[in-house]
C-alpha cells in the first residue's frame, strides 16, 4: 500500500533530520564550525523540504498522516542515537542513515510510478537527488586524506 510506505519514510526522514538536529547541536572537536553548519544544513534541507509536504501528500491520498514522536518511534526505519558519538562517528552514522533513507525512496519510487502518481513520483525524485547530494558530501568528508 503506497500510504503505508509513505507513513514509513515520513517517520524515517523525520528521525533523521532530528538525529542531524541533535549533531548539529552537540558535535565537538578542532572542526565544530565546519561540522556544525554540515549537520545545520542537513536537517535544514531534509526538514524544509520533505516533511510537510510528504505528510500533505499521505492527507491527498486520504490516509490519515502520523504526527506524534510515538507513533515516529515506532515507523522509523533507522537507529535512534542518544548518546553523543565523536565527530567522525557522527559522520559514518549520518552516511549510513542517508544512504538507508536514499534507498527506501529509490524502492518507493516505481511504486508511486505504477499507481500513476506521477506528481508524487515527481517528488520522491526530488529527494533521491537531494539524498544522492548529501550522499556525496558525507563521502568527501569521511574519505582519508591520501598519504
Ligand atoms: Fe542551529
Amino acid at each position: 500500500m503506497l500510504t503505508d510506505t509513505l507513513k514509513t519514510l515520513l517517520a524515517t526522514a523525520y528521525a533523521l533530520s532530528i538525529k542531524a538536529q541533535n549533531f548539529h547541536w552537540n558535535v565537538e572537536g578542532p572542526d565544530f564550525p565546519q561540522y556544525h553548519d554540515f549537520f545545520g544544513n542537513y536537517y535544514e534541507e531534509v526538514y524544509g523540504n520533505t516533511i510537510d509536504k510528504l505528510a500533505e501528500i499521505i492527507r491527498q491520498l486520504d490516509s490519515y498522516t502520523p504526527g506524534s514522536i510515538l507513533r515516529y518511534a515506532e515507523l522509523s526505519q533507522i537507529e535512534d542515537q542518544t548518546k553523543i558519538p565523536r565527530a567522525e562517528l557522527m559522520m559514518q552514522e549520518l552516511y549510513i542513515d542517508n544512504e538507508k533513507l536514499l534507498a527506501m525512496w529509490k524502492e518507493m519510487f516505481p511504486m508511486a510510478e505504477q499507481e500513476n502518481q506521477q506528481g508524487i513520483a515527481d517528488f520522491i525524485a526530488s529527494r533521491i537527488d537531494a539524498h544522492g547530494k548529501h550522499a556525496w558530501m558525507l563521502r568527501s568528508i569521511l574519505k582519508k586524506e591520501r598519504a
